[in-house]
């Protein structure tokens, strides 16, 4: 089967990722041969977003298992895969399902995680023409992080609706948030925008709450790492504060995910586990180095905030 997406693929039997920390400088394919190498990945977010991670653990795997990894090591790969990060729930659900199949041998592994890859492709394109339809001719929309072609093996999340959107002739302008302190709105999403030809302008975090006062902005969509079962949303560090921002001045605030970013077993926003990185990432260099740095990676935007979450099949 054919992996060939704009930040995973294989060309001549090799697995290879496009390294987003390099971008929009350099846009850089580094091989992966074995499931430790993509564990560094995960971890220095050169692959990165909610369903991203989950097709790229899973496609890992199926290279140690290409290698002849016998059952026992694959089993404690598939694990260590699993905790390679800790608030996207995507990536729990790809090794889940990876690890029910390492008893059935070879190939049934690696058309396992090919399977996921090729069901997340899918996921993209039905979520991204459901909610598209949210989105009208003029509208100023708002997005935040990085919810495309980078973040999962399709169109992407919330910005595949932006795109379906923009591909179906509506008239639209994009509001990228820079999205501190990887700026992942910055270097990703105003790449694929530009690669996209859709109308975009970057703004800092911080100027949001004064852009939607001067009425540009009409919507804020963005995607999600992990749904409670109540609703309340994990995602990008910044969501909470649009949600709120969003309410206050009236503007629908849509989430946009696949089912796979779905959480039943997670009662509500407070039991997700939150990810803290590196305070490195927010002194930038910049700050003093000895300064304390809080630096959680996500945030949860409650769900009396949330206007719907559109997924594949259904709108909540
Ligand atoms: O830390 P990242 O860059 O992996 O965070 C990504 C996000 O928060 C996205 O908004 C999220 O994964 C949903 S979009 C596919």
């Amino acid at each position: 089967m054919t992996i060939d997406s704009l930040a995973i693929r294989r060309r001549d039997g090799v697995l290879e990722v496009l390294d987003q920390t390099l971008l929009p400088g350099e846009e850089r394919w580094v091989a992966v041969r074995d499931s430790a190498t993509m564990i560094m990945l995960i971890q220095r977010l050169s692959v990165r977003g909610a369903p991203l991670i989950g097709v790229a653990a899973a496609l890992a795997l199926a290279v140690e298992a290409e290698n002849n990894v016998g059952k026992g090591a694959l089993r404690h790969k598939a694990h260590e895969l699993r905790n390679a990060r800790p608030t996207a729930v995507n990536l729990m659900h790809a090794m889940d399902r990876m690890i029910r199949v390492l008893g059935q041998g070879k190939a049934a592994i690696v058309a396992e995680a090919e399977a996921i890859y090729d069901e997340d492709v899918n996921l993209c394109r039905d979520m991204a023409e459901r909610a598209a339809a949210f989105l009208n001719e003029g509208d100023g929309v708002l997005t935040h992080c990085n919810t495309g072609g980078l973040a999962t093996a399709g169109v992407g999340t919330a910005l595949g609706a932006i795109r379906a959107a923009w591909e179906s002739g509506k008239k639209i302008h994009v509001y990228v948030d820079e999205t501190r302190p990887l700026l992942q709105g910055a270097r990703l999403t105003a790449w694929e925008l530009a690669k996209l030809g859709i109308p975009h302008t970057l703004i800092c975090d911080n100027m949001a709450a004064n852009l939607m006062r001067s009425g540009k902005v009409n919507q804020v969509i963005v995607g999600a790492d992990r749904i409670a079962l109540n609703g309340d949303v994990a995602n990008k560090v910044g969501t909470y504060g649009l949600s709120v921002l969003a309410h206050h001045h009236k503007v629908p605030f849509t989430v946009v995910a696949p089912s796979t970013t779905l959480d039943p077993d997670c009662p509500s926003g407070s039991e997700i586990p939150i990810e803290e990185r590196n305070g490195e990432e927010v002194r930038a260099g910049k700050a003093p180095a000895s300064v304390n740095v809080w630096n959680p990676a996500f945030d949860v935007a409650p769900r009396e905030l949330i206007t719907r979450i559109v997924l594949e099949d259904r709108v909540l």
